[in-house]
């Protein structure tokens, strides 16, 4: 696949999947390059943007501030184009609001040339993605991604869905976008807690994959906390670039390699089920749920005390939880329970991602006393 044309101060990560290739477009310099970008991927499929038709969806949040203007851009260059703004929030990961889109679809008339841009975090992007892969049996879609943690993993890699009551991320598909566009300094609004919470996703990549890029992490604590744009740029570009590489080699899941980058997950969704959707932020369950895999592999012999303590001191240094509150913790047992519902389970057993060493991970099946063992202890 030839790279696309970009201006200088955009890089491109791609994603090489045959068909469905595509690129992340990654920027600092605003949104303006979002629509030529667009028509570059476009044409390069032998596809014309004119006058078709493109459905927005985001949240109320980000609406006014990065939605509208992507809207007008559209408009301005010849799209029809409408715009969805949904509750912000992970409750609206729900098929409530699926069936809602669905809803404005048909009233637009939307066929298989309407594109579905997302422009949000990793609610909008799952739940859009969701629907561009449903309806019709498929529609294009492109991600524009507004978080920390859309930016660095939910925007790229095709996985798209939506909670069940009992199970998150249970109802879903693989529909990868036409491309992803990046702008890092959509960043600077992001609140303090939904920021920590995708650093989570930036810290997990170091401990399953680079141990070199979890040493620059730890060595840029000040930064991170500041949301330096030097420092921004770098650990969305190195996020993508591992992400990009594991989805290259496991698109579906099969081999077990894409399931690395469920680490800490199947405490963590075990976590956000049970405490209600949204109480926890996605990323500060993958925190507390990396510290307990890695003392679920301490427990196992396969790692040691040195590796979870680093993982404890960066995560606990940018601001993220390390353990559940006592308030809320859920009941060993409900949580064994919820966690039989994980998609990495095999034959009844409970897998889990746990690591041998920082930058290595490994799919281990394990018995469900020593997870109960590694829950009654984790005080
Ligand atoms: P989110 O989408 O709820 O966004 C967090 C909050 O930030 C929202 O209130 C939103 O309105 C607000 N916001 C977004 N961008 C903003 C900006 N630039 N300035 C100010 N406010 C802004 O949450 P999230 O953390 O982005 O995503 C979490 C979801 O992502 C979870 O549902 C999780 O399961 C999913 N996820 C999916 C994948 C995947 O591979 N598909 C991977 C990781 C996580
Ligand atoms: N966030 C996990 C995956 O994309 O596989």
């Amino acid at each position: 696949m030839p790279p696309v044309e970009q201006p200088p101060e955009i890089e491109t990560v791609p994603v090489a999947l045959g068909e469905r290739s595509y690129e992340i477009a990654i920027t600092n310099a605003g949104l303006g390059a979002f629509v030529p970008t667009l028509h570059t991927w476009l044409t390069r499929r032998g596809s014309r943007p004119d006058g078709r038709l493109a459905v927005v969806v985001t949240d109320d949040h980000v609406r006014d501030r990065y939605a509208v203007p992507v809207t007008e851009a559209l408009r301005q260059a010849g799209w029809k184009c409408e715009i969805v703004a949904l509750p912000p929030g992970e409750q609206t990961k729900s098929h409530e609001f699926v069936s809602q889109l669905y809803d404005r679809l048909v009233e637009f008339k939307a066929d298989r040339q309407t594109v579905i841009v997302a422009v949000g975090g990793g609610v909008i992007g799952d739940l859009a993605g969701f629907v561009a892969a449903t309806y019709a049996r498929g529609l294009p879609f492109v991600q524009v991604p507004t978080t920390l943690l859309a930016q660095v993993d939910s925007s790229v890699g095709g996985k798209v869905g939506i909670n069940h009551p009992r199970g998150k991320n249970l109802i879903g598909a693989f529909h990868q976008p036409l491309g992803v566009f990046i702008d890092t300094s959509l960043l600077e609004t992001l609140p303090i807690r939904d920021y920590r919470s995708g650093l989570a996703e930036v810290i997990k990549y170091g401990v399953i994959l680079d141990e070199a890029f979890f040493a620059y992490l730890e060595q840029n604590v000040a930064a991170l906390n500041q949301r330096s744009p030097v420092v921004m740029r770098q650990i969305v570009a190195r996020s993508c670039q591992l992400k990009a590489q594991v989805v290259e080699q496991d698109e579906y899941e099969r081999s077990g390699l894409r399931a690395v980058l469920n680490y800490g997950h199947t405490f963590a969704h075990a976590f956000e089920t049970l405490c209600g959707y949204g109480a926890l932020l996605h990323g500060e369950a993958v925190a507390i749920g990396m510290v307990y895999a890695s003392r679920l592999a301490e427990g196992l012999g396969r790692t040691d005390a040195v590796t979870t303590a680093r993982q404890v001191a960066i995560l606990r240094a940018v601001g993220l939880p390390v353990e559940l509150p006592q308030s809320s913790r859920p009941a060993a047992e409900a949580i064994l329970d919820a966690m039989r519902l994980d998609k990495k389970s095999a034959a009844g057993q409970l897998r889990f991602i746990l690591p041998t060493k920082l930058g290595h991970v490994e799919l281990v099946p394990v018995a469900e006393p020593d997870v109960r063992a590694a829950l009654e202890n984790a005080d």
